[in-house]
């Protein structure tokens, strides 16, 4: 667990237009499979996080992570999650 069902993960996908251009929603998909069954992360869209220039930008509990693909999108959350959380275990 990274935390728990009463006090979640928060994890925000910049749906603004640019992100959304760059493939946001595919980053959507990517991370929709990777929380699947979770009950201890919350997955939710975001309205542009004026880092544009960055994007796709997810905010991980306020903290933003930029310049994510469809591609590099599991590693990266998953490599800032655990360093946030401290936890090595899924
Ligand atoms: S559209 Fe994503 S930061 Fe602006």
């Amino acid at each position: 667990m990274w935390a728990s069902a009463e006090k979640k993960l928060i994890v925000r996908v910049c749906m603004g237009s640019s992100c959304h251009l760059k493939g946001s929603y595919d980053v959507v998909k990517k991370l929709r499979e990777l929380f699947e069954g979770r009950d201890d992360v919350e997955l939710l869209g975001s309205l542009c996080m004026n880092n544009c220039s960055k994007g796709i930008n997810v905010e991980i509990n306020g903290k933003i992570v930029s310049k994510l693909t469809p591609e590099n999108a599991t590693e990266v959350v998953l490599k800032e999650i655990r360093r946030i959380t401290g936890n090595e275990t899924q």
